[in-house]
């Protein structure tokens, strides 16, 4: 009270009046200042940049400062961390997944006359405003169940004879595909020798698509103005095109999704001259239970059928509900086995030396996909992209690049054009690989009979520093009297071999992949 005493000294005309004005000022700057209250359902729309809006629910507590709550996003309802609202600033965090591969989304925003003026960031995308207005429990809930058709077999429509080869945006774009992007990918997959390779289809991942109109019909956002268009021009390259749905009523990114219309977006993508759907679970978990995949891959399987136009099918469920076992009952030709992949070494070790034990669930048209290759986006290194795409030949997993095509280096487009090591991938007999070394053990031996009677034989290094790996032809089913010659596929060249076996040093996360050919296969 000291500076009261002085204003009174100094202004003894005035006491009174500036003694109110300190208590005033003293009060708004100490004193809690009643604010709203943000408890309950709040739905954030905010524009995606191409014509879309992405709603977002929130349930939101609000004890004092203090902010609790969920965020509904999708198929998923994730916790509200480190949330205030102090001063009508509302601050929280949402994180995604589980470690090592979390996604942080900060949010932040004013409230302004009952709507919050919000905004989102997180490391992966450009800064995203919107507004959240006050919704209802009910709003965020999914359309009503629709009823799944009984179990039969859709035929075989004899497509994908040999793993699918081409492209795919995710990866490298996700929600930065484009028309343009697309065109430019299908040029330089004819200029730089990844047609020649083999690889045919350019898929077109989440975020292509708009609203359905008035029929119900589905259409595309602002980024693609023509789908059929868009399809001709891919198509007079001599490739093939891709989409991408899910059978739910959003994808995973928010746009809109086939649920009750598969039929009728089956036909569109027929008439647009699609090749190739990937049918991605994503929402379709907040109506169906996963022991119900099969009707509902099943019925988008008999209506790209009843189109009449040869539509490679696609699953991806990640590997739930052992889809290896039921995909080729609902018409598919791949299906996803795992969760999706990221660009370093451990997603990469994780995901693909986990596929041996349903490695014989492959067959021919019917191909089980460890998810698409990261070869040239820069997080890994040479050697370990050397060891994607040769694991995933002696998979027989679909082979879709995911990097951008228009400008990749000598070595990333040696890598994903290495012939010898697709002659693999591509084998006519659709045989399984088969791991021979014991599954903990870094030094990895694989094995897979080819069409023409020789053995691929792979020596993987899943260790830090570089180790001598061995193998023996009996082991491997080469009998060790027979005269047996092998080739690197890495070094094109012959390599020195003894009567029982081969031992070499492979580096770190390395692969020396070998054919082996026995020079009198009959005795
Ligand atoms: C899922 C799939 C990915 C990709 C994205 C798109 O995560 O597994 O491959 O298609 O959805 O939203």
């Amino acid at each position: 009270m000291n500076f009261i005493n002085y204003v009174i000294r100094q202004h003894p005309q005035f006491p009174g009046k500036i003694l109110f004005l300190t208590l005033l000022v003293f009060v708004g700057t100490h004193a809690a200042w009643p604010q709203a209250d943000l408890t309950g359902f709040w739905v954030f729309r905010a524009p995606t940049g191409d014509g879309n809006f992405r709603e977002t629910f929130f349930e939101i507590k609000q004890s004092g400062e203090t902010i609790s709550g969920k965020v509904l996003a999708g198929s998923r309802e994730v916790a509200i961390s480190d949330g205030t609202f102090k001063n009508g600033t509302l601050k929280f965090a949402i994180v995604y997944g589980n470690p090592p591969q979390t996604r942080h989304v900060l949010y932040q925003g004013t409230l302004e006359e009952g709507k919050i003026a919000l905004s989102l960031a997180s490391p992966e995308q450009d800064p995203i405003k919107g507004a959240a207005k006050r919704s209802k429990r009910k709003a965020a809930l999914p359309p009503p169940r629709l009823p799944l058709p009984d179990l039969h077999d859709v035929p075989d429509g004899g497509l994908a004879r040999t793993p699918p080869m081409g492209w795919n945006s995710w990866n490298k774009f996700a929600g930065k595909v484009d028309d343009a992007t697309i065109r430019r990918i299908a040029d330089a997959m004819v200029a730089n020798g990844m047609k020649d390779a083999g690889y045919v289809y350019v898929n077109i991942d989440d975020t292509w698509e708009g609203p359905r109109d008035a029929q119900g019909n589905i259409t595309s956002n602002l980024k693609f103005p023509d789908m059929k268009a868009l399809a001709d021009y891919v198509h007079s390259k001599g490739l093939k095109i891709g989409i991408y749905s899910s059978p739910g009523p959003k994808t995973c990114a928010g746009y809109e999704g086939s649920y009750g219309h598969e039929e009728q977006d089956a036909k569109t993508f027929a008439a647009w001259g699609i090749d190739y759907l990937k049918y991605d679970w994503c929402s379709a978990s907040r109506i169906y239970k996963n022991d119900e995949m099969q009707a509902v891959y099943q019925r988008m399987g008999d209506a790209l059928q009843k189109t009449g136009r040869p539509i490679l099918y696609s699953l991806c469920q990640y590997g739930i509900n052992d889809v290896w076992k039921w995909g080729p009952n609902v018409g598919a030709n791949l299906w996803r086995t795992t969760g999706d992949i990221s660009d370093n070494w451990k997603s990469l070790e994780r995901i693909g030396f986990r596929q041996f034990d349903i490695a014989s669930y492959t067959k021919v048209g019917r191909w089980n996909d460890p998810d698409m290759l990261e070869i040239g986006n820069g997080g890994m290194s040479a050697d370990e992209y050397r060891t994607h795409i040769s694991l995933w030949s002696l998979l027989a997993a679909p082979l879709l690049a995911g990097n951008d095509l228009r400008s990749m280096s000598d070595e990333t487009r040696s890598i994903l054009t290495n012939a010898e090591v697709i002659a693999i991938d591509q084998d006519s007999d659709g045989k399984p690989a088969k791991r021979i070394s014991d599954p903990e053990a870094t030094a990895v031996v694989v094995v897979r009979p080819l069409h023409d009677g020789s053995v691929a034989v792979a020596l993987f290094n899943r260790a830090e520093q570089p180790q001598e790996i061995s193998v023996k032809w009996e082991v491997v089913g080469l009998a060790a009297k027979k005269k047996l010659s092998a080739r690197d596929l890495w070094k094109h060249g012959a390599v020195q071999i003894s009567g029982d076996g081969y031992q070499t040093t492979v580096p770190s996360h390395g692969v020396v992949l070998l054919k082996v050919v026995s020079e009198n296969p009959k005795h």
